[in-house]
């Protein structure tokens, strides 16, 4: 669908259709849905690859999903899938195709961008890291000094860093624990200090990884780790080619910092940051978990983008999980989605999540320009369970918000915990399956009332529940599974912007603070540019100056 010729979404019959529905659901409990429909937890779930979707928790009736599935066909959400994945440019802004998915396609894929098939490049590029990380696994590379590889640090930001430090983590299970790990990214000099300096310089290899190859933290970052290396090894140039690869669409900046293009890992405009981590991005992943573990990874990354491209709507997760959050930001006036990961492994999922969803949706202008009048991306949060519980999850069940939730379990621990601790397990799943029950259902001061409780104190001990949540459950934390589950917020994050008509694929709202830190900055090292600046920030910049003895 023409994005110009589209009627404004809170215009659309199918919008004010959502809307009166909405107020004849009322106050409607999930304890009178599942009251009158006892199939309704078993009905109201989907099946995607190894992923168990229970929605039933929803506050969602038939009639909800249908009129959402509507709202999905009138705003061309299908259309819009298949010109992304055709490698039409819905970037629009930036005039780019959107072809993630073809990072993960199979071989024999044909995927066409200004006519050429993308998809040999991309094998390629998945062919050269493989062989890469195979001669880094087996210490055949060797650095300057002739040791092998032993430390991995990959410095980058945003879709450069959170991609590959969240599937490290994730699959820590899988790695290889003989090898060293970091992940650098902020500016702060303490990240890249703590990063390195238990380190063996002669062991370490660097990966820079930025798609532009001009972000300033990523470009500082390297260049202070490079003067570290050559320091520490007291060695000259030459000593760079055989401990800084590079990752990134830009072959000419890569030189110009003193990177051989030969140890460079190239990918393509039409990747955007944040949906880059199964490209060259991975590098450093996939020297940690294998070549042969990061294909499986992909594959679980095909198979969601294969069920979202041919799924019929009403069997359609990324659909469904999209049309959720419109129902509830539009509907309910929600302003944020908790997801919650049931495993420690998943320490940084929502914080990936965070600049997937939110430097994608987090807009207020439509296609055309036109400034919104309906909510668009939510405030995503969340931290692994059972953390949260003994922090926010109060909120949650008796504050005055509606935060619908994800939770993401598994059935099985991993392979290499201790028996000890895989016992463990049925108790961090019992809070998993405790928390969404007691979210649905909540206490009633009946309830409450029959435990005894003194009256005082009942409404302080009922609980309203209502609160909507989806139970993601899957066997086991495996790389197919991982794919499998990014490539559903991906996707969900992708319905979302189709419906509210917003591009998903640019992230303009980052560069102001870029260019005044660049403004700044002479103004705190050498007290010029000063007046320029408002009272406010003078003030600031001056107090800083004089705390620094300037
Ligand atoms: O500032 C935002 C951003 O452009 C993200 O979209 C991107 O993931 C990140 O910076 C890093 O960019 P690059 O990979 O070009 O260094």
């Amino acid at each position: 669908m023409n994005a110009a010729s589209r009627t404004r979404l809170n215009r659309m019959p199918e919008w004010t259709a959502l809307g009166k529905h909405r107020e004849q659901l009322g106050q409607t409990h999930l304890r009178e849905l599942f009251a009158a429909d006892p199939a309704r937890g078993t009905a109201y779930t989907l099946r995607v690859g190894d992923l168990y979707l229970d929605y039933s928790k929803q506050l969602v009736t038939d009639e909800t999903l249908r009129l959402l599935r509507e709202l999905a066909a009138a705003t061309g959400v299908a259309e819009l899938r298949d010109a992304m994945f055709r490698g039409d440019k819905i970037n629009t802004t930036e005039n780019r195709a959107v072809l993630h998915t073809a990072l993960r396609a199979p071989r024999e894929a044909v995927v066409e961008v200004d006519g050429e098939n993308v998809v040999p490049g991309v094998h390629a590029v998945l062919d050269k890291m493989a062989a890469f990380s195979e001669r880094i696994r087996s210490g055949e590379w060797t650095g300057h000094t002739g040791r092998p590889i032993k430390n991995v640090v990959n410095i980058g930001i945003g879709g450069s860093d959170l991609g590959p430090a969240m599937a490290y983590e994730a699959l820590r299970a899988y790695t290889r624990r003989d090898l060293t790990f970091r992940f650098v990214s902020n500016v702060d000099g303490a990240d890249l200090h703590e990063a390195i300096h238990d380190l063996d310089a002669a062991e370490t290899l660097f990966i820079i990884a930025s798609k532009t190859f001009t972000t300033i933290e990523t470009i500082t970052n390297a260049t202070s780790a490079r003067d570290w290396l050559l320091t520490e090894l007291r060695a000259g140039q030459e000593a760079v080619a055989k401990h800084f690869v590079a990752l990134s669409t830009n072959a000419g900046k890569v030189e110009d910092f003193g990177i051989d293009t030969a140890n460079m890992f190239e990918f393509w405009d039409w990747v955007g940051g944040r949906y880059s981590y199964d490209s060259a991005i991975g590098l450093s992943l996939m020297i940690a978990i294998g070549p042969e573990r990061f294909r499986e990874m992909l594959d679980g990354f095909h198979l969601v983008d294969e069920h979202f491209r041919t799924a019929p709507p009403e069997e359609n997760a990324p659909l469904l999980l999209g049309l959720l959050g419109v129902w509830y930001g539009a509907f309910f006036d929600a302003q944020s989605h908790a997801v919650l990961p049931y495993s420690h492994y998943l320490s940084k999922f929502t914080a990936y999540l965070q600049q997937l969803d939110m430097e994608s949706n987090g807009k207020s202008v439509d296609r055309d320009g036109n400034p919104v009048d309906w909510q668009t991306g939510p405030v995503v949060w969340g931290t692994p369970g059972t953390n949260g519980q003994h922090a926010y999850y109060q909120l949650i069940h008796q504050g005055t918000k509606l935060i619908p939730a994800d939770f993401i379990g598994f059935a099985k621990p991993v392979d290499d915990l201790r028996p000890g601790l895989v016992a463990q397990h049925d108790l961090l799943m019992a809070n998993f399956f405790a928390q969404t029950q007691a979210l649905a259902f909540g206490k009633t001061p009946d309830e409450v009332r029959a435990e005894g409780v003194a009256e005082e104190l009942v409404p302080h001990k009922t609980f309203r529940g209502n609160h909507p949540t989806t139970t993601i459950l899957a066997d086991e934390l495996t790389p197919a599974v991982l794919g499998q589950l990014i490539a559903l917020y991906e996707h969900k994050v992708f319905v979302q912007g189709a419906v509210w008509n917003i591009d998903s694929f640019d992230q303009w709202g980052v560069e102001l603070g870029k260019v005044l830190a660049k403004k700044i900055e002479p103004v705190l090292t050498r007290g010029e540019g000063g007046d320029q600046l408002d009272s406010s920030t003078a003030a600031l910049a001056d107090r800083y100056r004089t705390l620094r003895g300037r």
